[in-house]
């Protein structure tokens, strides 16, 4: 059997930082799911004698690759008891992203819902039970985020939401789930251009950085923060209000790199040309009042974010303005997305 599955990556608009238990999240997080950034892995089933421990062949660009095959044997690793098949069978894993390794781009939220689909659709072929869609992927969700907690998030279309809070109806911690309502038409088909600032690995690991929320002395007030702007952007994706939706995306943002600021140990991810790109989106939108903004993830690239109806007035922007401030002029064009897509099922 071999399963092959397409997942996007996401960009959280309300970040998730800071993890307790088994990966589950000390806030809710709100993310728009890519089209363009994806991974697509297949799992091959193969036959083997000895039925103790997992037996793994993991490619990645079609070379083995250690680093990354350290990540996944340990998470089949954990879920062998669970998922038999695992520990039954020999497994060979392919896996690539559709953006170059060195883009500087996480590809956890992508490559682990994309294993974790593969792991879902064997685990359904195998039980010959049929569940609803729904149902496959919220199981799909909860396998995502025992490997990276924000891949919980891309298994679902346009915008999702993880973690439990009154705000959203039928919200988990274990899984997350699709946004809960009809979103504005202006917020259809929104638009992310990233902007590589620098191509090089991120110097802390998002595990590491979950771990600095533990003792952080700010860490009460940013929970708070965070559940305060969940509900101003529920709103807000409902009423179409771009003013305060800059306004939340932006705090996320920084918030998300003031967290590391003041952390023990401190970490700086941002460049000098990611302020200064967050400079000019702020000025073309003042002069323009073009509802365009950035997010950031915990690295120097920049989202640039904004409304497919001005799509083409800040395309030229990005590029008369702000490619200079990008390593060879990197970007990648991205927006929303529809979600994960099944490739080949033999
Ligand atoms: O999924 P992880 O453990 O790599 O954490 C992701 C953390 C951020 O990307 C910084 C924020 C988020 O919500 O995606």
């Amino acid at each position: 059997m071999k399963i092959t599955w397409r997942s996007p990556s996401n960009i959280a608009l309300i970040k998730y930082w800071g993890k307790h238990g088994n990966q589950l999240p000390n806030n809710t997080s709100l993310s728009l799911t890519l089209h363009e950034s994806y991974t697509e892995t297949s799992v091959e089933l193969k036959k083997k004698r000895k039925k103790t421990t997992p037996d793994i062949d993991f490619y990645f660009e079609g070379k083995k690759n250690e680093k990354f095959a350290g990540k996944v044997f340990s998470y089949l690793d954990m879920l062998k008891d669970e998922l038999s098949f695992i520990r039954d069978h020999k497994l060979v894993i392919r896996s690539e992203n559709s953006f170059p390794h060195s883009a500087g781009i996480a590809s956890s939220a992508s490559s682990m819902s994309a294993l974790a689909l593969c792991l879902m659709s064997i685990k359904t072929a195998m039980e010959k039970k049929s569940s609803s869609y729904d149902k496959f992927l919220q199981e799909a969700s909860y396998y995502a985020r025992l490997g990276s907690g924000s891949a919980a998030r891309s298994v679902f279309p346009e915008f999702s939401v993880w973690g439990k809070t009154t705000a959203v109806k039928n919200s988990s911690d274990e899984f997350a789930i699709p946004f809960p309502a009809n979103y504005h038409s202006d917020f259809n088909d929104l638009q992310d251009t990233i902007l590589i600032v620098n191509d090089k690995e991120k110097s802390v690991s998002s595990r590491a950085g979950h771990a600095l929320m533990n003792d952080h002395p700010a860490a009460t007030l940013r929970y708070k923060n965070a559940k305060t702007n969940l509900s101003g952007l529920l709103s807000v994706l409902k009423s179409g209000d771009w003013e305060l939706f800059v306004s939340i995306v932006e705090a996320e943002a920084l918030e998300l790199h003031a967290l590391m600021m003041t952390s023990s140990p401190s970490y700086i991810l941002m460049k000098p040309n990611t302020l200064e790109i967050i400079e000019r989106i702020r000025r073309f939108r003042t002069e323009t009042k073009i509802p365009v903004c950035f997010s950031l993830d915990a690295g120097p690239n920049v989202h640039v974010i904004y409304p497919y109806f001005e799509k083409k007035k800040v395309r030229n922007f990005i590029q008369e303005e702000l490619l200079v401030f990008c390593t060879r002029k990197k970007a990648i064009y991205d927006g929303m997305g529809n979600g994960p897509k099944m490739i080949i099922d033999e």
